[in-house]
């Protein structure tokens, strides 16, 4: 499909971890995206739920330019203005009360089960077991691949770093089972993002929130994919009536700049200097792209707009599952959205929605993710429908 020559020159050049689209990607703006070629694309991926302004949003190229002319690194030995005042919002605006920043998601994670054990040392007479749910998404650092309760990321890499224990999600009973006097802290995402967009029920995360209070034990949840406004409320813990003692975030918090963060009760902050740290994290260039972000989702309710265009989204998927018998499930909440088929047609569908100017992720192999940027319109949930149904049609009766 690529005329483009960058395609060969990176199968030479990279390590093979990758399964790239054929499509180089050079220029974005909003909730679209531009090839080598030419080519538009309406983009419902998203930078991987990471995009939340959309591509180039004016406020966040504005941060940048000023903070690149200003100060770009300095040592975390150092006060920094953008991530005191980035710690400020996030603080004022959730339920945790400190912060740590740090570059990715699975950092973030890393970090936060660094913090349960420490808890766990000082507090639980050293217990350091974490439990965590089959299907969740962690990272790819060796620990958070433990704690990926997934065996095709974890098999690679036997032996994992020990302490992990996977169970059933949704099963408040699996994890009382798992609890033991080892075990210092729960971690799960309040809707899991990579194993297929799985919303739990309305009581679930309020039940593990009791068992872990009952026991003396942490409550951390993985905030990577869902915080930041992509279902519908800042932070989805909102939505479940509970109060993680931990919580971590990362992609939407800085619209593409790579920032990731954890926060913590106070009661649960007992890092002492030393203990814990990073030299990129919390620079002031990506905590000034992040404040910004933050303050333009708050100041202009972005939450409340997701929750509007991501219902609207629904509404449209299920009239299409009206048309097509194979179209089986819908699922999600806000701008995080699964639709299953009852056939293993979801790279076809990628790469039929590719060729028509939409993209959007495989999460399985029955299973398509939409995560667009946060301020889509109605007008581009049309657009993406309206490319949807095509391939759909084409797929049900296909060309010979
Ligand atoms: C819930 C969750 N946690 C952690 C991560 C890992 O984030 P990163 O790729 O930034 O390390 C992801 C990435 O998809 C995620 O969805």
């Amino acid at each position: 499909m690529s005329q483009s020559k960058w395609p060969e020159l990176e199968q030479k050049l990279f390590l093979r971890t990758f399964n790239r689209l054929p499509v180089t990607l050079v220029r974005g703006k909003g909730a679209w995206v531009w090839d080598d070629q030419g080519r538009k694309y309406l983009d419902f991926v998203g930078g991987w739920a990471v995009n939340s302004l959309g591509h180039c949003h004016p406020v966040v190229v504005k941060a940048l330019e000023k903070q690149a002319k200003t100060l770009i690194q300095a040592s975390n030995q150092f006060y920094t203005i953008p991530q005191i005042e980035l710690a400020q919002l996030l603080i004022e605006h959730s339920c945790l009360n400190r912060v740590f920043f740090c570059n990715s998601g699975a950092e973030a994670n890393e970090g936060a089960v660094k913090l349960a054990r420490r808890f766990g040392k000082l507090r639980l007479k050293g217990a350091y077991e974490v439990i965590t749910a089959y299907s969740s998404f962690h990272g790819r650092t060796l620990a958070m691949t433990a704690a990926t309760g997934q065996s095709k990321f974890q098999e690679p890499y036997i032996p994992l770093p020990d302490g992990f224990i996977n169970v059933e999600y949704n099963n408040i009973e699996a994890i009382k089972q798992a609890t033991t006097a080892k075990t210092c802290a729960v971690v799960l995402e309040p809707i899991q993002g990579e194993g297929g967009v799985n919303v739990p029920n309305d009581d679930y995360l309020r039940n593990v929130q009791h068992w872990c209070r009952e026991k003396g034990i942490l409550f951390i949840l993985d905030e990577v994919q869902t915080g930041i406004a992509r279902t519908g409320t800042l932070f989805a813990y909102e939505q479940y009536g509970v109060e993680p003692d931990i919580m971590t975030l990362a992609k939407g918090l800085g619209s593409g700049v790579p920032i990731g963060a954890f926060l913590a009760k106070e009661d649960v902050s007992v890092f002492s200097p030393g203990e814990h740290g990073s030299t990129f994290g919390g620079n002031p260039l990506v905590c000034a792209a992040a404040c910004a972000v933050v303050r333009y989702i708050v100041g202009h309710n972005i939450p409340a707009q997701v929750k509007r265009v991501g219902d609207y989204f629904l509404t449209q998927l299920k009239s299409l599952q009206q048309q097509f018998d194979f179209l089986k499930h819908i699922r999600g909440r806000g701008l995080l959205i699964a639709v299953e088929f009852n056939q293993d047609i979801a790279e076809k569908l990628v790469l039929a929605c590719l060729s028509r100017g939409l993209l959007v992720n495989k999460v399985k192999p029955n299973a398509l993710r939409f995560m667009p940027p946060l301020i889509i319109t109605e007008k581009e949930v049309d657009r993406a429908i309206s490319i949807l149904e095509d391939t759909l049609k084409e797929i049900r009766n296909p060309k010979h």
